[in-house]
């Protein structure tokens, strides 16, 4: 065999061109596009990764001129953006920068945006490919599908690659029969590869990595079963608490909010099976395969394999912060959970038998994202004196964000004339192999929306599939009411139900370092 790699194939900007495009933001007053869709189309700009033709819309009820919505965009990327604003590079789409004061919920608004749309492609004499992003709360979700697909603007240049397409943002529904609904609404107006549900987790440099460790690296594949797994850990932790978005939150709950949608993508592209090509379709059948595999979670107030805190008042970095029943919209006797533990089980040839421990929660003790592979003890040891040899099972730490990474926990010999041993721990950290500044999530999934690559998106199917495996919790929850609600302190690691959880099985949540 050879020993050299294959020249460099050309760099992916040169192969991935995108058309004229126009995008149009709904909700464009909003916090998401502040924060987050204006820096990711600054920074898309800044790398030259927005087409010559490239036209911004927004679209909501607040009465915003041309001119005013042009410099609120500027004060978003110079508040939120990665990277420095740099005028001149903006001018190009800050030129091409509208806004249209319209209810989401009137028809002839519309009429008047997809006027406008067509009178620009007539002006510039090229067909231009739409993309909406539904930036509004999901409330509105359905009479702006129902708008753009009577007024047309969900149906222009079908069938060829300059077909609208529309980007959904989360919640995708509350519940199994609001999703299918929701499904339905978009599937009337949009046919499905037009259609991209976001989780922004698969937008992250260490989430698409994922595949890229499990698939083109010949050493984890063969190991990665019940074979050698003992247990799998997958925390989301953040430190933050609701902040300003207490209406929205008290209304969710930490299942809705995260787990649903974010923990169970970490979850079906850790366990999935090899997908036959990296096609969109191949890889999103794959992991509606795993998540079919997942069984019912075992429901009960003491004993079941769910648990469910809310924080109250501790200390965040040494300050004092209040409890979720203080935060602001909160109903002060809310049993709205803000922590969530959960031991799923796989039944496939794979996984029988091998735990899936995933956890997620606001106010615990750091921000940390990171999914544990923890391997079985070696077999027959030749180290036994537990006095000499300090053994411990490998772990795989995958760090998905912040200090992206991963870590090899193995046993090493400790230098000295004597047999010792220790657990060491090899590093990965990107920030140290390719710099920091890596792009925002945002980044790549509207640039994905813009090529037509639905891979990082939520398929239909892949919504329900979740949503069968949490609703029966929701609904539990609901009967149970405050019945079974731990409370933990701001600043923890969670209820000690959920250490409880891991030691009923002999096992346990890794210690995470500060
Ligand atoms: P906002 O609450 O800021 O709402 C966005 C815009 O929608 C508002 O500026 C307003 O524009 C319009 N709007 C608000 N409430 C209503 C209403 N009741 N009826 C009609 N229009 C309304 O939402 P965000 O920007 O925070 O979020 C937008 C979407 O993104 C939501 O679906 C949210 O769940 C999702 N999301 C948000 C995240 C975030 O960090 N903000 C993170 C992940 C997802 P106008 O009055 O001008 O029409
Ligand atoms: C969002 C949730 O989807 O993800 C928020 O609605 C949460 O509650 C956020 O804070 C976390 O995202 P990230 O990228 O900061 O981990």
């Amino acid at each position: 065999m050879p020993d050299t790699h294959p020249a460099s194939a050309p760099s992916s900007s040169k192969l991935r061109e995108v058309p004229p495009t126009a995008i149009i933001i709904f909700g464009a007053s909003g916090d998401l596009t502040a924060r987050k869709l204006i820096p990711a189309l600054y920074n898309l700009n800044l790398d030259n990764l927005l087409p010559t033709d490239f036209y911004l819309f927004g679209f909501g009820r607040s009465s915003l001129p041309d001119s005013e919505f042009q410099q609120l965009n500027i004060t978003h990327i110079k508040d939120f953006s990665r990277r420095l604003f740099n005028a001149d590079k903006w001018s190009t789409v800050q030129s091409k920068t509208y806004y249209q004061t319209g209810s989401y919920e009137t028809l002839s608004d519309f009429i008047i945006l997809k006027e406008k749309i067509d009178a620009l492609e007539k002006n510039i004499g090229k067909p231009i490919q739409l993309l909406f992003y539904l930036s509004t709360p999901p409330t509105v979700f359905k009479p702006t599908l129902e708008n753009l697909g009577n007024s047309g603007l969900a149906s222009r240049h079908l069938g060829t690659k300059l077909a609208s397409k529309v980007i959904i943002e989360k919640p995708f529904g509350r519940d199994l029969g609001s999703a299918h609904d929701l499904n339905a609404i978009i599937t009337h107006q949009f046919q499905e590869n037009q259609v991209f549900r976001i989780d922004h987790y698969l937008g992250k440099e260490t989430v698409q990595d994922l595949l890229i460790l499990r698939f083109a690296n010949s050493i984890f594949e063969p190991i990665w079963n019940l074979n050698y797994v003992n247990y799998v850990e997958i925390t989301v932790a953040e430190s933050l608490g609701v902040g300003k978005r207490g209406g929205y939150y008290d209304q969710s709950g930490a299942l809705r909010d995260m787990i649903q949608n974010h923990i169970m993508q970490l979850l079906s592209l850790i366990a999935m099976e090899p997908p036959i090509s990296t096609d969109p379709e191949d890889i999103r059948n794959e992991k509606v395969k795993l998540l079919k595999a997942i069984q019912p979670v075992k429901l009960a107030v003491d004993g079941g394999d769910v648990v469910r805190g809310q924080y109250e008042e501790g200390l965040i970095a040494g300050e004092k912060v209040p409890g979720y029943l203080q935060e602001a919209d909160i109903y002060p006797n809310s049993y709205t959970e803000t922590f969530v533990a959960l031991k799923l089980l796989i039944n496939n040839w794979r996984w029988n038998g091998v735990p899936f421990y995933v956890r997620s929660g606001k106010r615990m003790a750091r921000r940390v994202s990171e999914i544990a592979i923890h391997f079985k003890y070696p077999h027959g040891s030749l180290f036994k004196e537990a006095s000499k040899y300090d053994l411990i099972p490998n772990t795989l730490v995958i760090q998905i964000q912040p200090d992206e990474g991963s870590t090899l926990i193995i046993n090493c010999k400790v230098p000295g004339l004597e047999t010792r041993t220790q657990p060491i721990k090899m590093h990965f950290r990107y920030a140290t192999t390719f710099g920091s500044e890596t792009p925002e999530a945002y980044e790549r999934l509207i640039l994905d929306a813009m090529l037509h690559d639905n891979t990082l998106f939520i398929r239909s199917d892949e919504a329900e599939t979740s949503w069968k495996l949490c609703t029966p919790i929701l609904n539990f929850w609901q009967e149970c009411k405050h019945h079974g609600l731990e409370k933990y302190t701001a600043g923890s690691w969670g209820p000690t139900t959920a250490t409880e959880l891991l030691w009923n099985d002999k096992h346990e949540w890794r210690k995470i370092d500060a």
